[in-house]
């Protein structure tokens, strides 16, 4: 019996950040010169409204990439959501609500190149679950670290198979369209993983004389991780410590008066001993393009008072254009459906396409 697809290889190797970043470091010099030949894909469930992380931490580098001519699909990974939590009501609001955030924050549909669709609209891609679930063990995806981490977070005692198996439906997410490119943060790492595997053992199973899918390189977003206004954890909507792209002004001023500081007048920039303050200074420094030290220097003894009025006037202002463009697309619901039709529209082209070349080298054509 022939096993060779999963045997003959070596093992899913999880956690390989080093080699991760230097792969992100060649890449993002080659860019520019070549940005035709790359195709980023990347994407986020519709779990909720974008903030001020997300923009530093991952649309800003979307909008670079496709501003330098990357061909760029963004998936909306609604299936996703049902992996670890129950409801399910708000998934096509928030759908909405993700495109409006894409499009405020620079990704321009009628620049063309651009891609934005939810996998549940896109039959073609699920479709190539199937065959990619038969190219990785059980023992491997229980592995995942990411997916461990998810099922502690949601405290989940009955685990469904979804939550297991939804790195490979991501596989499906990227190869559909022969993506080579996936900006991402460190968390999705060990999904790539697992992605480059199932690509290599396709092609090494099926399609020897001549690769079908690409083996595609995570690009390490260079924002650092950003915290929450109280400067202890990670910033995120349900820990009420973001603010939101589609916060008003006020909203933004209250919620960092709010933010934790320290009783030191001085404002340093020291991640290590003073990290409410630095988180502060970094959110600055990322709006702003300062020096995180500069703007310490800039406030000297004012003190958090100073640190987060200046913090909540430069987001406010960093904001602005992005929240009228919010303001604009919320008031036309049909320019959203019609970003979203034409982004399925052509996914399933190129989703068709691929399973019809997978259907071949499988040999089960009719
Ligand atoms: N798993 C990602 C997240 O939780 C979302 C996602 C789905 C994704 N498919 C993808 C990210 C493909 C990058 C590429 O945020």
């Amino acid at each position: 019996m022939e096993t060779r697809a999963i045997e003959g290889d070596d093992r899913v190797e999880y956690g390989t950040f080093e080699a991760a970043v230097e792969r992100s470091r060649k890449i993002e010099e080659d860019l520019p010169k070549n940005p035709k030949k790359y195709r980023a894909l990347t994407g986020d469930r519709p779990t909720g409204r974008l903030h001020v992380g997300h923009l530093f931490g991952s649309l800003q580098n979307r909008v670079r990439i496709h501003e330098l001519g990357v061909p760029t699909y963004v998936v909306i990974a609604d299936y996703q959501v049902l992996t670890d939590r129950d409801v399910f009501e708000n998934i096509s609001e928030n759908m909405r609500q993700l495109v409006i955030d894409y499009i405020s924050a620079g990704l321009d549909p009628e620049a063309g190149n651009l891609v934005i669709f939810p996998h549940s609209h896109v039959p073609e891609l699920n479709q190539l679950t199937l065959p990619f679930l038969t190219l990785v063990t059980n023992a491997e995806l229980d592995r995942n670290p990411t997916v461990k981490e998810e099922i502690q977070a949601a405290g989940l005692k009955r685990i469904n198979a979804g939550m297991y198996v939804y790195p490979v439906h991501q596989a499906a997410d990227i190869l559909f369209c022969k993506g080579n490119l996936v900006p991402v943060g460190k968390d999705q790492l060990p999904h790539l993983e697992i992605t480059r595997t199932i690509a290599r053992r396709f092609n090494d199973r099926f399609a020897r004389r001549q690769p079908v899918f690409p083996e595609p390189q995570p690009l390490l977003s260079k924002a650092p991780v950003i915290l929450g206004l109280d400067g202890s954890q990670k910033m995120s909507k349900s820990r009420g410590n973001a603010v939101m792209l589609s916060s008003t002004e006020d909203e933004t001023v209250a919620l960092i008066k709010k933010a934790k500081t320290d009783s030191d007048r001085v404002v340093t920039f020291d991640p290590e001993k003073r990290p409410e303050v630095s988180n502060l200074l970094l959110l600055v420094s990322l709006a702003t393009g300062e020096d995180p030290h500069a703007v310490a220097a800039r406030i000297g003894d004012g003190g958090g008072g100073k640190l987060k009025s200046l913090l909540a006037e430069t987001l406010n202002e960093l904001l602005r254009p992005i929240r009228a463009k919010r303001r604009e697309l919320e008031a036309n619901p049909d320019y959203i459906q019609s970003v979203l039709r034409n982004g399925i529209r052509d996914a399933r082209a190129v989703a068709e396409q691929t399973l019809g070349e997978v259907r071949r080298v499988m040999n089960m054509e009719i």
